[in-house]
């Protein structure tokens, strides 16, 4: 994979994702924020709001649906590894996508594929923790602070080592679409954060703990 451009993204979006994630990057990308390209974004259905967005945008979409694959697991697994390489993709993002990538694609971009949460993990997260579910959660724990998180994926939901995190405030009166509306914003400014780090290959992995090295001016 070293002779991949590092950071030639693939987003993979969910069926009901907006992709407000993958814009907040496509925006810094194209600002100039961010030294980085959208080499694919990948979902399951044409219909998805996030993929017709990105084609509206002109971003270079794949559908890869494991359902109208013959072959189960090991043919989803393969179909998503040739997409991959195809497009030329060294990071994956996984930005509102449900489902657990296949064993071998996490093995193969080990360290090289990150997800956005958004609570701070590892309270709030794993299988069923996603979308409004989490602020529900969060409010009815009583919690007084929530946020988000990067990390990198691993086999299992939302277990991966950490990459960063910011801390939003719960306020009283707060419906699980407030606290959402809150840490949205943050969850797009983190991750371009994340981007950033990598992309000037500041962050080393040792065991389930991420290193940031100092920035270099
Ligand atoms: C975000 O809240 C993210 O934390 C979660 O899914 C949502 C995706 O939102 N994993 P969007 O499609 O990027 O707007």
């Amino acid at each position: 994979m070293s002779e991949r451009d590092p950071l030639a993204l693939a987003f993979f979006v969910g069926t009901k994702g907006r992709g407000s994630n993958l814009f907040a990057v496509h925006e810094a990308i194209q600002t100039g924020r961010l030294a980085a390209r959208v080499a694919a974004v990948i979902g399951t259905r044409t219909d998805a709001p996030a993929i017709q967005r990105a084609e509206e945008a002109g971003l270079p979409v794949r559908i890869v649906d494991p359902k109208r694959l013959e072959g189960g697991e090991g043919a989803y697994e393969a179909t998503l590894l040739a997409t991959l390489r195809e497009t030329g993709a060294a990071t994956i993002v996984l930005a509102g996508f449900l489902r657990r990538l296949p064993s071998g694609v996490v093995r193969a971009f080990r360290h090289r594929i990150l997800n956005i949460h958004p609570a701070l993990l590892p309270a709030f997260g794993g299988k069923g923790m996603y979308g409004i579910y989490v602020h529900q959660a969060v409010l009815e724990h009583g919690c007084k602070v929530s946020g988000c998180t990067v990390h990198f994926a691993d086999e299992t939901y939302d277990t991966g080592p950490i990459i960063a995190q910011r801390a939003v405030p719960v306020e009283e009166g707060d419906t699980p679409e407030d606290l959402a509306a809150r840490i949205l914003p943050c969850e797009h400014t983190l991750l371009v954060e994340a981007l950033q780090l990598i992309a000037a290959d500041r962050i080393t992995v040792e065991g389930r703990v991420v290193h940031i090295a100092p920035e270099v001016r």
